[in-house]
């Protein structure tokens, strides 16, 4: 099986094919002046197994991955690894004439007919999954978080997801080591900005870990570890399957009293602490 790294996600490519005892193959990646992307997959894969790992972070990823998937069109079978689909958010039509961007993004993937299989790690809504033509997994990395708190030997941590939203996460996190989980309750005011209502959450002397699918402006993360913070919690921490850090995330986060910020390697980041590579290589090879 040949790997195919997309522009942003050449580490995690590289693990992957450690995990599988292979290389990735070779690309070319450049802009022109007018600001196109220029994509080549170097390696001949003609009547081969590609796999084409790429995070859609912002809109570029989006065009790296249509050309990639453009290029290995004389595969055999062709994988398509998502780590991080963006705009997943978008799942459904919140006003009148609003596109469903992750049907879109759905749609433009499966085009053609070339992807036979696609998987994303943590999917913001199984819902998404739908969208697509072709056959689409979830793999969930949550657990992988799970294991590294325990592994840091903290406490009696109390695992605390900031919305309702993220209740199956706090609870994927926390069975496998018997930790306890809880919600809060947010309301999103803006962009940037979101509310966390105080509710009553046992977090008074224990320490704690907030777990969030996305940590994208921290707005979430620092209003939810504030609120912490005031309900008498000791030690917090911060775990995300997908760590964005956009604008002044990280010091929004650390200001709150976070004493670390752990993130996987869907997007790479030097909180990428936790490696998704042998969750996905599993799958590939089962
Ligand atoms: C929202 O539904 C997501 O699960 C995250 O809570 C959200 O994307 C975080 O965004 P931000 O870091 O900008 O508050």
């Amino acid at each position: 099986m040949k790997i195919i790294p997309g522009v942003s996600t050449q580490v995690l490519a590289a693990r992957i094919a450690t995990e599988l005892g292979g290389k990735v193959s070779l690309c070319e990646f450049k802009r022109f002046p007018d600001g196109e992307l220029y994509t080549r997959v170097v390696d001949d894969v003609k009547d081969e197994e590609v796999t084409i790992v790429q995070s859609l972070i912002a809109d570029s990823g989006m065009i790296d991955l249509l050309q990639l998937i453009d290029a290995v069109e004389e595969a055999h079978k062709t994988t398509v690894i998502i780590p991080y689909l963006g705009y997943a958010r978008q799942d459904k039509r919140f006003k009148p004439g609003e596109a469903i961007s992750s049907r879109a993004i759905a749609r433009g993937i499966s085009f053609a007919g070339i992807v036979d299989r696609i998987y994303i790690v943590n999917v913001h809504n199984h819902a998404v999954l739908r969208y697509f033509d072709v056959e689409a997994n979830n793999l969930d990395a949550a657990p992988l978080i799970g294991d590294y708190i325990a592994q840091k030997e903290i406490e009696e941590p109390v695992i605390i997801g900031p919305d309702e939203g993220a209740r199956e996460l706090a609870k994927a996190v926390a069975v496998h080591h018997g930790f306890d989980y809880d919600v809060l309750e947010k309301k999103r005011i803006s962009g940037d900005e979101v509310r966390i209502t105080p509710k009553e959450v046992c977090v008074a002397g224990k320490n704690v870990v907030i777990v969030d699918d996305i940590i994208s402006t921290g707005g979430t993360i620092a209003e939810a570890a504030s609120m912490i913070k005031a309900h008498g919690a000791n030690d917090i921490y911060v775990a995300c399957i997908h760590g964005l850090f956009m604008q002044n995330a990280t010091i929004r986060i650390l200001n709150a009293g976070v004493e670390e910020i752990i993130a996987t390697d869907t997007i790479q980041s030097i909180f990428s602490e936790i490696s998704v590579a042998k969750l996905i290589a599993e799958e590939l090879t089962r």
